[in-house]
């Protein structure tokens, strides 16, 4: 991402989200993080940014305090003009073959499930007992494990590292 200017990326994601994205639990997770390089990435044609994938560090803490981490995929963005065209997959696949040798730990995410488990096999699956710090639907709160990591199962809340 380093020769993409920060405001392009900014200016997208308003595009794909609304204004109101700062609101949103994804928000909190994620809070003070700075994105992990080797898991973000930006889409360009001719020069000009069409799509944007960005992870992040968090983690799962248990009731006992002890700490898992995860990498928080998200947000996934394509320009809405182009959307539709197979740019989402093409990120996020990019994104996955990264983490297959790269990840630091196993991937979570906000998002529906009839496109990242359909496409990429995230599930809700290990994430019935996991909280976030602001609402969410349980139905889209989906991870999947990677590079040798399994997810944790037990109760916790996801947040900063
Ligand atoms: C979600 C998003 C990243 C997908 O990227 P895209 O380039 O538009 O989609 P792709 O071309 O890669 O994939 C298209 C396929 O996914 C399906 N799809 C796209 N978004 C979907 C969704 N939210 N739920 C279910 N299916 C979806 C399409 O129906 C299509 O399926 P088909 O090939 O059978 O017709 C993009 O639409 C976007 O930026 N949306 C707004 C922001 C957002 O919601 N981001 C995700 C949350 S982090």
């Amino acid at each position: 991402m380093s020769d993409i200017e920060p405001q392009a990326v900014e200016a997208l994601l308003d595009a794909a989200f609304g204004s109101g994205r700062f609101g949103r639990t994804a928000y909190r997770i994620r809070e003070g993080a700075d994105a992990v390089p080797a898991l973000s990435f930006a889409l360009v044609e001719g020069g000009v940014l069409i799509g944007t994938i960005q992870c992040w560090p968090v983690a799962h803490r248990a009731a006992d305090g002890a700490a898992t981490p995860l990498v928080m995929v998200g947000p996934v963005a394509v320009r809405p003009d182009v959307q539709r065209g197979g740019h989402g997959r093409a990120l996020m696949a990019h994104m996955l073959a990264a983490a297959e040798t790269r990840a630091d730990s196993a991937l979570m995410m906000i998002g529906d499930p009839e496109y990242y488990g359909r496409f990429f096999a995230f599930t809700a699956e290990a994430t019935g007992a996991w909280d976030l710090p602001g609402p969410f639907e349980r139905r889209r709160l989906l991870a999947r494990a990677v590079n040798g990591h399994a997810l944790p199962t037990a109760a916790g809340t996801i947040g900063p590292r």
